[in-house]
This record gives structure tokens, sequence and C-alpha cells, in this order.
């Protein structure tokens, strides 16, 4: 297609990261530079140990880092040199005033815009990344256009759709591409020519093309649909317990229908991730907005049964134990918000370390992929601080004293009164559980927030065993929790 194209992608984070190494992979004649602020994010992507844990990744960017893929600091002249221009910045949840728990903050992305508009000297093509707002595209043309000094600016929303965890298998056979642009002749040249990107590996079919506000909201729409199957298959678990059925029995007979499927039905003591909190919560305030409160109210309940998985989850953790875990040993295994990543942000890990250290547990965690720093960081974070830059976040927060951290699950189990699952990780499934039982507190407790061990063996060692959503033993249904 005549000149080389130069890709810039605004934010080496969790999706500007592993987006651009696969368009770089995919694309050897195109050169894809990341830029970002932070300098420590810059020079990790630019050493062994890469910033973010995600399978493949090391593979992708060792195969092209240095070739066609550069990580830089020099944000404003990889931008002047550019072409296409991605945003994958963060956009948080706004914690002060108008919009503040529920908007989206839109300071890192307005900054982006205006500095496109700064340093530019010829046409750009900037595409949306990140999940914003609908009409987001409409500000950032604004801000490009009243500063443009005769330049053409035109905008595209290409949300993004990989999953942490499975990001680069997500990359290269996505189940679909989304590019919305204007339906003007530049924007839809615009279009075509991000659409030859992808078109390196994606097939035709898989490329889908809209307007810019229907991509937008295609992307809140789909992480609320998502979201919302957790939250309906987890409010279906707190009945299974209630009445003797078994989640997973339910689960398997309901996605058996194909207008329905079977994926995405696991109960586990809730969701978590940067990003479905934080798009519904945006989706409530739009539709807020617009004069829609019911819509508004309908998307709000998903969260709110998310909030009470978590609490119902530790209060049958206490109810339990005697009602009291206090300066009882509570053995934590997963920290992450799911597994195969070391992501925590808006990890449900938190929510339930909180509920157990308001009734004084003592506990260790043992996570395979996040330090002792992030789990201190994460636990005296106040809500929603996460997703702002890291210098903005305190340096030194107070360690919780009644919180250690240990590298190994025997470890973090030795002397414990219970042990709570919280991530999936595939080897909490192949534990000794025996030798855990047997250095444990008796009567030892096992709370499987996530089902990924099998109730009934564990029973026969010896343990009381808490599944959601699955029958309950005569010791759980003795302890009733007050949720
Ligand atoms: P992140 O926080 O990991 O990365 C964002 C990066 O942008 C940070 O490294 C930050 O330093 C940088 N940044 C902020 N302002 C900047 C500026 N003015 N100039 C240069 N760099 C700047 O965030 P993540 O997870 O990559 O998410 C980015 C966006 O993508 C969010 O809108 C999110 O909702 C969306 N998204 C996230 C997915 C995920 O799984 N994490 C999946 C799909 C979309």
């Amino acid at each position: 297609c005549g000149k080389m194209v130069k890709i810039c992608c605004i934010g080496a984070g969790y999706v500007g990261g592993p987006t651009m190494a696969v368009i770089a992979l995919k694309c050897p004649a195109i050169e894809v530079v990341v830029v970002d602020i932070a300098k420590p994010r810059i020079d990790a992507w630019n050493s062994e140990q890469l910033p973010i844990y995600e399978p493949g990744l090391d593979e992708v960017v060792k195969e092209c880092r240095g070739r066609n893929l550069f990580f830089s600091t020099d944000v404003e002249k990889h931008v002047a040199e550019a072409d296409i221009i991605f945003v994958s910045v963060n956009t948080p949840t706004k914690t002060r005033g108008l919009g503040a728990g529920k908007a989206a903050d839109l300071t890192y992305w307005e900054s982006a815009a205006r500095m496109i508009a700064d340093v530019s000297k010829s046409d750009k093509i900037v595409v949306e990344k990140s999940t914003v707002p609908v009409k987001t595209a409409e500000a950032i043309e604004k801000i490009l256009t009243h500063n443009s000094k005769g330049i053409n600016y035109q905008i595209l929303s290409n949300p993004e759709f990989l999953a942490e965890g499975t990001a680069i298998e997500d990359l290269f056979k996505p189940d679909r591409v989304l590019i919305g642009g204007r339906e003007t002749p530049e924007g839809k040249k615009a279009v075509q020519a991000l659409k030859e990107v992808y078109a390196h590996w994606v097939p035709e079919d898989r490329i889908i093309t809209t307007n810019l506000w229907s991509a937008e909201l295609s992307k809140l729409a789909a992480n609320a649909f998502l979201a919302q199957r957790i939250s309906s298959v987890n409010a279906i678990s707190a009945l299974c317990e209630a009445t003797g059925a078994n989640v997973s029995e339910v689960a398997y007979a309901v996605g058996k229908d194909t207008r329905i499927g079977p994926k995405f039905l696991n109960a586990s003591v809730g969701f978590g991730g940067s990003c479905f909190q934080k798009d519904i919560l945006n989706l409530v305030y739009i539709c807020e907005c617009n004069g829609l409160p019911e819509v508004a109210n309908y998307w709000k309940q998903v969260i709110k049964i998310n909030d009470y998985q978590k609490s119902r989850f530790v209060n049958r953790v206490v109810a339990s134990m005697f009602n009291t875990v206090s300066g009882k040993k509570i053995a934590v295994l997963g920290f992450a918000f799911k597994k195969d990543t070391g992501d925590t942000r808006e990890t449900p890990a938190i929510d339930v370390c909180h509920g157990l250290l308001g009734d004084k547990a003592q506990i260790s965690i043992y996570d395979p992929q996040v330090t002792e720093d992030q789990i201190q960081r994460d636990l005296s974070m106040a809500k929603f601080d996460w997703d702002h830059p890291r210098h903005l976040q305190p340096t030194s927060p107070t360690a919780f004293k009644q919180v250690s951290v240990v590298w190994d699950a025997y470890e973090a189990t030795k002397g414990a009164h219970g042990l709570c699952i919280l991530t999936e990780w595939d080897e909490f499934k192949t534990l000794d559980y025996q030798r855990i039982f047997d250095n444990m507190q008796k009567p030892a407790f096992v709370f499987d927030g996530r089902n990924v061990v099998d109730p009934e063996k564990l029973r026969e060692i010896g343990f009381i065993v808490y599944s959601i959503g699955k029958p309950l033993d005569a010791w759980l249904k003795d302890m009733p929790a007050v949720a």
C-alpha cells in the first residue's frame, strides 16, 4: 500500500503492549512504536522481565523488538512521525467532582489528544483503543480540529476485546475486530487504512465496520453482557446453596441451550479486573445523563450482585468458624483477579481480605504471580485509586501487619484454621491436600471461591468444605451465614 506505514501507540499497558506486539509480529513491514510517560514501564518492556505477565507474550516481543517493534518514552517524537496513532491510555472512574464514582475520567485521554495536536505536522489517523464513553470521539475530534494548524485528523474507534490471561491467543484469533469511523469519504478511507493493517492476519469477515458511536457503545455493551452472565450465575449459586441444587449442574444444563451457550457460566466469588465494573458504571452514568434511569438501574444491579457475592463469601467464612476469625490464621490462595495474569486491579481478593481483616483475621497470602508489595498496596488503596498513574499512588503504604505474603501454598496454609481459594490457578487443583490438612488446625476449613477442588475428595480427607453454589456440608447448614 505505497509508503511504509508508521504506527505509534500511546500507553504501554495491558492493552497497548500486547496489541502492538502482535501487530508488529503480523506486519513486518509496519514500524510500531509504543510510547508511555512511565519510564519504569518502558524500561521493563525493553528488558528481559516484561512489565506484564501474559502467556506467549515473551516470545512475540522477543521476535519483533528491535526489528519493527520499539518501546520509548520519547512520546512527542514518535507521535509526530506516525501515520496511525493508537491511544490506549487508562480511563479510570472519576474519584472527584461531577460523576464521581461512576463517570470515566478522561484526563489522560484529553492530555494525549492535546499533545497530538501540539506536535503533529502531517495528517493523522487517531484510533481510540481505550474503552471510552460513547461520544468521546466527538470530544477528541473537537480538541484536534480546534488546534489543527491545517492538519487533517480522522478519528476511529477500535475497541479492544482481548481478555487478560489469553491476550495473545485472542489477538491472534479475534472473534471480531471492530472499527468505527465517520461516514464521510475521508472517514471511510481511514477505516480502510486500519482495516488493511488487521487484514494481514484477520479474515475479512471478522472485521466489522460501523459508525463511531456504535463501535464505542459495542465495547461497553459487550463488557456489560459478560459481567451480567457472571452475576446471573452467581445469583443462581446463592439459590443453589439454599436449596441443595448444584450450580455446576445447573450451569451445564442451562448452557446446553445453543441460544445461551456454555461459556462464561462459572459461579465464583465474583468478577474483578480493570474493566467490568468501571465500564458498567460508565454505562450507568451515560444512561442517567440521557434520561434513562430504568436502564441505568438495570445495569447497576449487575454490580450489586457482584458485591453481594463477595460479602456473602466472607460471611460464610466467618459464620462457619464459630462467627469469629479474630486472631485466626486464614490462608488465601490466589490474589490475581483470574488465573494466568498477575493483574490485581479490582480483584475480589481485595474485598474478601478487607472483610476478613475487618473481623481481625491473620491472613497469609500466596499467589504465583503477585508480589508482596503489590498486595500491600492494593489492600491500602482507596476504591478507584488503583487506575491512576503509580506516581499518584501512595509510595509507602502502611503495611498491614496482619497480612503476610509467602511464596508457597504449603507455607501459607501451615497452622491455618481455614483456607480460601480466590483465584483459579491450575496448580491449586493438584496440591497435596492431605499434607495441607495434616498441617492445619482442626477443624480445618476450605472455602473454594472458584470451584477448583473436588469437595468430596477433600471431605474424605477430613476438611469441612464450602464450594460456591454446591450442596452444603451439615456443618455449614448448622452455621447459616446471613448475607
Ligand atoms: P494500563 O493502565 O495498563 O495502561 C495505560 C498506560 O497509559 C499507562 O502505562 C500510563 O502510564 C499510560 N499513559 C497515561 N497517560 C498517558 C499520556 N498522556 N501519554 C503517554 N502515556 C500515558 O491500562 P490498560 O489495562 O492497558 O487499559 C487501557 C485501556 O484499554 C482502558 O481504557 C481499558 O478500559 C481498555 N481495555 C483494557 C483491557 C484489559 O484487559 N486490561 C481490555 C480491553 C480494553
